[in-house]
């Protein structure tokens, strides 16, 4: 068992020198050890930064599923695999065991055998936080087919075009979905999507929320009486360690979304050992996750994570604020839940309700709190810390991306000593190094630069289906032999680093990562608008809320503007998603450009933060004049 749980700082220390001095025989112990290999691999690692290519394990053979469930059957099959809590806290929660999932994922993997998906096959999953969801997410990986979980809040453009991208031969949704006191029509989403997809042969449909959908004939199948009819045994298809797993889209700062690439071996090995470690996980703990399966945070740490190590993961279909703002506590209670994992932006949500919310729950049976997906300020990590953790769990500010497949930088809890802001350490094998704007690496403490590795890891992202170029471009190009990640940091005395927000252009909405480009194209398929600009700026909640500067063909008049800002609203839903929604949008006769055309956003984002009193020099514009105006009516 060497290396694999971390007791105190001085091992941390021991053990990340090993991972950095000898990373091949430092993940090579913990890959023997800890998991079940069909064949052995003949080669650790191989890596090229410069291609990139990027392989862990190879040669090796195994299914994920047999880690994640067939392993722990003889030992656990009784113990609760996954808590399903549903949306309605008056619906009793259900307690699939491990047992049961195994049975429940072959069913599953057989039935979309039947329906003729087999290994490399793409799989559309547009599912809420029912356990129809993770267990459709392993069948796929029983049977070797890649799954393409998109997120059940994107709308019909946005889905068809996940969908059309990675060629998926099948959607697995429902008829519908519970979000508080709202219900969601899911299955009308996928139907229009699926105008514009001509990939898809089958769609499988959960039920629900038993409302009257439309079924096409020939295509849509009830997902039950296929589940009840199929055997609960299901051989595991035998993959290489480098054969796709999945693909999950994330949000680039331009274009098209790019569909991340995560590969078996790899994956599986880096996601069990980082959520043993990062949430000191024990056997009798009951762990709940809130992020929803739609992104890597419930991928890596609600599915395969923890059920890689036997744990009991919850699945909570429902909203924070529903019935009222104490439900987290509640289920905390009820379920006598060991760690929480959740946003900053959920935080500081429920940070503004009153404390009698969080104080009408017993909370002791917590430990480790987590928090992951954008920066947390130092109000909410107090607020967090005292009113939920009560002092004693600490607090795990986890800095991760969807291209890295797991947690990067983070404290241990128990062991690495925490301060507000800061995810604090590199993981063992994770070797980070900060850049400047030349490609210069920036050594010694008290620094800020660029976050970049210099090293891989095994669950990092090994391609973006169908575009390996952008891949390449996008993650390798910018400095010579490293991952770049689109981060700032601050590297403190200590060695401790703090995540200070993204360099491009791409925005963390709540939580969710949106890239300009997409909006700014959605926004001008407006007939009345000629040109648009979006930028951040702080919002409490949110963390960042959207501005938009919006140019109109013709001016118009002013009255006209509130019917056109719920239009352009309404475009950005129907092409993206709400969550893309703009909170503020000004009406400008011009934007700022420089000489060559280009839009200049840090102006903007200047005036949209209100710091106008240090614009820069605006001399070298090719529109001076509009600065003035923009600041005069800035909302
Ligand atoms: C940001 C989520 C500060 C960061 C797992 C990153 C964070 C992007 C943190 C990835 C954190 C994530 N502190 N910033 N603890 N965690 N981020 O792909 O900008 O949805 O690049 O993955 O979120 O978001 P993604």
């Amino acid at each position: 068992m060497s290396n694999y749980h971390i007791k105190d700082l001085e091992e941390y220390y021991k053990v990340y020198r090993k991972s950095v001095r000898e990373p091949e025989s430092f993940w090579e112990e913990i890959a023997e050890e800890h998991f079940v290999w069909r064949k052995r691999w003949d080669k650790v690692l191989s890596w090229d930064f410069k291609s990139p290519e990027i392989k862990w394990f190879e040669g090796a053979k195994l299914n994920i599923t047999e880690n994640c469930i067939d392993r722990h059957l003889f030992t656990k099959g009784e113990k609760t695999a996954i808590l399903f809590e549903p949306n309605d806290p008056k619906e009793a929660a259900e307690h699939i065991t491990y047992n049961q999932l195994y049975k429940r994922v072959n069913q599953f993997a057989n039935v979309l055998k039947s329906k003729g998906i087999g290994k490399g096959d793409r799989v559309c999953i547009y599912l809420p936080m029912i356990p129809e969801l993770a267990i459709s997410v392993l069948a796929c990986a029983r049977i070797g087919a890649i799954h393409s979980v998109v997120f059940a809040g994107f709308s019909a453009t946005a889905l068809s075009m996940r969908i059309n991208d990675s060629d998926c031969k099948m959607v697995i949704t429902s008829d519908g979905s519970y979000r508080g006191a709202k219900t969601l029509d899911l299955k009308g989403i996928v139907d229009e999507a699926l105008e514009a997809c001509s990939c898809v042969e089958n769609v499988l449909v959960a039920k629900r929320i038993q409302s009257e959908i439309l079924m096409k004939e020939g295509r849509d199948c009830w997902l039950q009486p296929l589940l009840d009819a199929a055997s609960t045994e299901c051989a595991p298809e035998i993959m290489d360690a480098e054969d796709p797993l999945f693909i999950l889209y994330t949000s680039g700062s331009t274009g098209m979304p790019k569909g991340m690439v995560h590969t078996t071996g790899g994956y599986m090995v880096y996601t069990a050992y980082t959520f043993k470690n990062v949430f000191n996980y024990k056997e009798e703990d009951v762990y709940w996750c809130t992020a929803d399966i739609g992104w890597i945070t419930g991928h890596s740490y609600i599915v395969y994570g923890p059920l890689a190590n036997g744990a009991t993961t919850v699945m909570f279909e429902g909203v924070p604020s529903y019935p009222d703002c104490g439900r987290f506590w509640e289920v905390v209670e009820k379920h006598k839940v060991t760690q929480f994992y959740t946003a900053p932006t959920v935080i500081r949500s429920l940070a503004k309700e009153k404390l009698d919310f969080v104080n009408a729950y017993d909370l002791s049976s917590l430990k480790v709190l987590g928090s992951v997906g954008e920066p947390i300020n130092e109000e909410a990590w107090h607020w967090y810390n005292d009113n939920i953790g009560k002092k004693q769990s600490p607090i795990v500010d986890t800095w991760w991306q969807t291209e890295t497949g797991g947690i990067m930088l983070s404290p241990i809890p128990y062991v690495t000593p925490t301060i507000p802001t800061f995810a604090t350490l590199p993981l063992p094998g994770i070797q980070p190094a900060l850049m400047d704007e030349l490609g210069n690496e920036i050594e010694g403490k008290q620094v800020d630069g660029r976050l970049c590795f210099k090293y891989p890891w095994p669950s990092m992202a090994r391609t973006i289906w169908g575009n390996h170029q952008r891949y390449k471009e996008t993650y390798f190009s910018t400095y010579e032999n490293m991952y770049f990640t689109g981060d700032g940091a601050l590297r403190d005395t200590v060695g401790y680093y703090r995540i200070t927000g993204r360099v491009d252009d791409v925005i963390i909405v709540s939580g969710h990562n949106l890239g300009t480009a997409p909006i700014e194209d959605a926004i001008n398929e407006h007939p009345a608008v000629a040109e648009s600009a979006i930028v951040g700026f702080e919002h409490d909640v949110k963390g960042n809320a959207l501005y938009g500067y919006v140019t109109l063909k013709e001016t118009g008049e002013s009255r006209m503007h509130d019917n056109l800002r719920k239009e352009i609203n309404q475009m950005i839903t129907e092409h993206i998603g709400p969550i893309a929604k703009l909170d503020k949008i000004q009406f400008t006769g011009g934007l700022p450009k420089t000489r060559s055309g280009k839009i200049m956003r840090r102006i903007l984002r200047k005036i949209a933060g209100k710091e106008t009193s240090n614009l820069g020099d605006t001399s070298t514009l090719l529109n001076p004049e509009v600065v003035q105006e923009i600041m005069d009516n800035a909302l």
